[in-house]
């Protein structure tokens, strides 16, 4: 992977206000391209995340809608479609909002770039989870074949996959230049805990492991651990991941898929001794039993053909990263605290009302 291969290049990030997407468009800054465009409807998202940058344009609309597609650029060479309803038990709570926001999305952005001729790329953020086996025995590294289940957990992923299979259609039928992102579990700044609207479930705030524990951690709270946190996930640091996109974007071949993750495993417990290390957090975790119906298990993924195919390896440790990410969230408490204190109404009426600590400044 060489540096400054976006130099003067024509970029759209969908989502580029999310978590992921705001990282990507710092690390594609560094290469100066021309122009990068955001379009996010900031559902999941706060605009702090856009930097603030003359190359920066954001449009705050959704994707689905004309003027979302209207603000990609005629002269437009790479495009990351990263946006999504997040997350899972969101799109429970309403499968209608995930199909507009998920499902919708990649098919009016597909069908959008079909004709675009200057189009170089268009990177998909894929899920290894909507495609990996759920298991608590040994795990064995989830490959880029492994064959997918028509038995889902949730709408949000069966929208991923359905992105995917969108985007092959539009690779083989228009010759779209499509590559496909597989994400393992990605952690890091950025992530805010309560951004965007009120998703009907307590995981509007709480939304992934990694920013929940941190959060807590600071406020010396006892880390629940389901299944005395056995589970396991292939963490990967949120700069690995922008770099892996950029490296999907840069030599990924159109209408090929790379898991982009660590290939290592790491167990929850691990995540959450390490976590209460950096958070200093003194309270021991809550060690629960297993439930009958967890099916979260044990997995990572491969990392092989990424490696041989894209040069890309990820370099941050699990441990390093979250040490860099318990700091940005020391740093950021004010933000985050705000966007989570826009909820307190209804976490309160879902039974999970936020502690008075967290609003030291009050809401
Ligand atoms: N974070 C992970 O661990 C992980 C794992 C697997 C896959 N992914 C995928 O990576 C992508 C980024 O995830 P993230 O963690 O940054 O989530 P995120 O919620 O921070 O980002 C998603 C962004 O999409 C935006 N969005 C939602 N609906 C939209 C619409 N209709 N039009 C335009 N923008 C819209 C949201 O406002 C948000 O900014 C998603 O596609 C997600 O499915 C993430």
């Amino acid at each position: 992977m060489s540096s400054l291969n976006f130099k003067n290049a024509s970029i759209v990030v969908v989502g580029g206000a999310g978590f992921v997407g705001s990282n990507l468009v710092k690390m594609l800054l560094k290469d100066d391209p021309s122009k990068v465009v955001v379009i996010d409807n900031l559902l999941s998202s706060d605009v702090a995340n856009v930097p603030a940058d003359a190359r920066v344009k954001f449009c705050f609309a959704s994707i689905t809608s004309d003027q979302g597609l209207g603000a990609i650029p005629a002269d437009v060479e790479y495009v990351f479609h990263l946006s999504c309803y997040h997350g899972n038990q969101s799109s429970i709570a309403d499968p209608f909002a995930d199909h507009e926001n998920n499902t919708f999305t990649s098919l009016r952005l597909f069908d959008r770039l079909k004709d675009a001729k200057s189009l170089k790329k268009v990177v998909y953020a894929a899920a290894a989870c909507a495609v990996a086996e759920k298991t608590y025995d040994q795990p064995t590294a989830t490959t880029e074949e492994q064959p997918v289940s028509l038995v889902h957990d949730s709408p949000y992923s069966i929208s991923k996959l359905i992105g995917e299979l969108y985007g092959n259609y539009y690779h083989q039928r228009y010759q779209m230049p499509f590559v496909k992102a597989r994400f393992s579990n990605v952690f890091g700044p950025g992530e805010i805990l309560g951004a965007g609207r009120w998703r009907g479930t307590v995981h509007t705030v709480w939304r992934n492991v990694c920013p929940t524990f941190i959060w807590k951690g600071l406020h010396r709270e006892a880390l629940p651990l389901d299944n005395g946190g056995n589970a396991s996930r292939d963490f990967i640091f949120v700069e690995d991941m922008a770099r892996g996109l950029m490296a999907c974007a840069m030599d990924g071949e159109p209408g090929g898929i790379y898991n982009l993750a660590t290939g290592n495993e790491t167990s929850i417990l691990d995540l959450a001794t390490w976590i209460n290390e950096f958070a200093g957090n003194p309270t021991a975790p809550d060690l629960k039993p297993a439930r009958d119906w967890d099916r979260s298990g044990k997995r990572f993924a491969s990392t092989e053909k990424s490696r041989r195919e894209l040069g890309f390896d990820a370099q941050v440790e699990v441990r390093e990263g979250l040490r860099r990410t318990v700091e940005w969230t020391r740093a950021n408490r004010e933000l985050i605290a705000r966007t989570m204190a826009a909820h307190s109404k209804q976490m309160q009426q879902a039974g999970a009302p936020l502690r008075p600590e967290y609003f030291p400044q009050g809401v």
